[in-house]
């Protein structure tokens, strides 16, 4: 295992000039009003009533309530001296069942958003789908049925056309694997569904909805800077036995390379056998038009995954191996403090020649943080952030292109089927009482980018 590099202390300049710094966020995490001014209900708005499914039962329907407060938040974003702001926008406040009739108050609080960063001098980055499909269209089947692809365009287009005057950068969809695996195959997000009958049909409509995303954008704005977001994590074997290996190179198909090698117009990776099932919905035309040329690839990494072969995992007959049994350093996520895991997946990706530009989309760790004297001292994730950036600086040095970083996330937040309980943001949220409290992890990236 290699050592951590330590010694140069992080700072701006080492990274250049035109290195993008920013705080990614999603609605869902933090707007709340989950009914308020017209909106439609999510998969998730019916997902989180259901009793066992979200840890203590918590739901996100005031969340750290961002739609009322947008303004003091985007303020601490400019008083963190960050640049770009990265959040989504809530399809269902757009279009209130899915498809159809519009809701005009839906693209007003967006504009107003977009306008108020613009005001603050922090640039907007716009992701159009972080897992918050309308319920009216998971009624129709949601990503199992190919009618996605035609209602998600159109979602698409209106956005474009209502926000593209002002946002340049934009993000089609977040971490497809994610909402994919844990919404319609494990059934531990919404909507709640499993199986392979339900994962490979989404698989396959939600990689054709990227790149369909893509050309509506591009359309729409030719001048716009055009991405879409993966989750990736650094796949290591257990053992240098063979069938770890073999297992190791299963688990990273279906992690790291399942959703962005289509995009890429290299087709669906073959290692992955359930993925023969896929034929009967792979229509003529489908592998050419499952491709789209971004300008940016969002990569988001947490930390690596080590696999050992399993005779009780069926799919992949691979299983990863807990990074609590590892005797690592962990988050509060239980998930493998592991630097050196981001510049093994920006070395991963630079070699795609089809890949024209990486930027880490999201990047950050969750701890049992605690208010002492009004103050939030948070040591681990100041040490986790510079580690990170450290990697981030040693492939960059190495000649990988990487043009920049943001941290996951500005607030504390609800993090899905976790709920409250993992606080991975750079300002912590009472959720009785909404006070923020900038931590020090705050005041160090402020710092950083003074
Ligand atoms: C990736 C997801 O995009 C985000 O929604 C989530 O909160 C973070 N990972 C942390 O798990």
């Amino acid at each position: 295992m290699e050592s951590n590099i330590q010694g140069t202390t992080i700072n701006k300049q080492l990274f250049g000039d035109d290195f993008v710094w920013g705080v990614s966020t999603a609605a869902v995490q933090i707007e709340g009003a989950h009914d308020q001014h017209g909106k439609g209900e999510s998969v998730w708005d019916v997902f989180v009533k259901k009793k066992g499914k979200i840890l203590k039962n918590h739901h996100h329907y005031t969340a750290t309530d961002f739609y009322n407060r947008y303004q003091a938040d985007i303020d601490l974003v400019k008083q963190l001296n960050i640049p770009n702001f990265r959040f989504s926008i809530a399809w269902a406040r757009i279009l209130p069942n899915g498809t159809g009739e519009v809701n005009q108050a839906g693209i007003d609080h967006y504009n107003r958003v977009i306008d108020y960063c613009l005001l603050q001098g922090v640039e907007p980055w716009l992701t159009l789908y972080h897992w918050d499909l309308p319920h009216a269209l998971e009624l129709q089947g949601g990503w199992t049925n190919r009618a996605v692809v035609d209602w998600f365009a159109d979602y698409v287009k209106i956005c474009a056309n209502a926000f593209g005057d002002r946002v340049k950068h934009w993000m089609v969809m977040n971490e497809p694997s994610v909402f994919t695996g844990a919404g319609y195959f494990l059934g531990i997000h919404a909507p709640g569904r499993r199986g392979l009958k339900n994962f490979v049909p989404a698989i396959h409509h939600a990689v054709l909805s990227i790149a369909e995303g893509g050309r509506v954008l591009r359309r729409a704005l030719p001048d716009a800077e055009i991405g879409t977001t993966y989750s990736c994590s650094h796949i290591e074997s257990y053992s240098a036995k063979p069938r770890d290996i073999s297992a190791a190179n299963r688990v990273d198909a279906l992690l790291n390379r399942m959703f962005i090698e289509p995009a890429l117009g290299l087709g669906y990776p073959t290692e992955l056998g359930f993925l023969k099932g896929l034929e009967k919905y792979i229509q003529p035309g489908d592998m050419e038009n499952a491709k789209f040329d971004f300008d940016f690839i969002g990569l988001q990494n947490y930390t690596r995954e080590l696999v050992k072969h399993s005779f009780f995992t069926p799919y992949i007959f691979a299983s990863l191996v807990k990074a609590e049994k590892r005797n690592v350093p962990l988050t509060a996520m239980g998930w493998e403090v592991y630097p050196q895991s981001i510049y093994h997946i920006l070395k991963k990706y630079n070699a795609y020649p089809q890949i024209k530009k990486i930027y880490l989309t999201e990047s950050g760790a969750a701890f049992a943080d605690e208010v002492v004297d009004d103050k939030v001292h948070d040591p681990k994730r100041v040490a986790y952030l510079e580690q990170y950036l450290q990697q981030v600086l040693r492939a960059k040095n190495e000649g990988n292109k990487v043009s920049g970083y943001f941290v996951w996330t500005l607030t504390d937040n609800f993090e899905w089927a976790e709920g409250y309980h993992p606080r991975f943001g750079l300002i912590y949220v009472d959720f009785e009482t909404q006070q923020r409290i900038i931590k020090s992890s705050g005041l160090w990236y402020a710092n950083l980018l003074k």
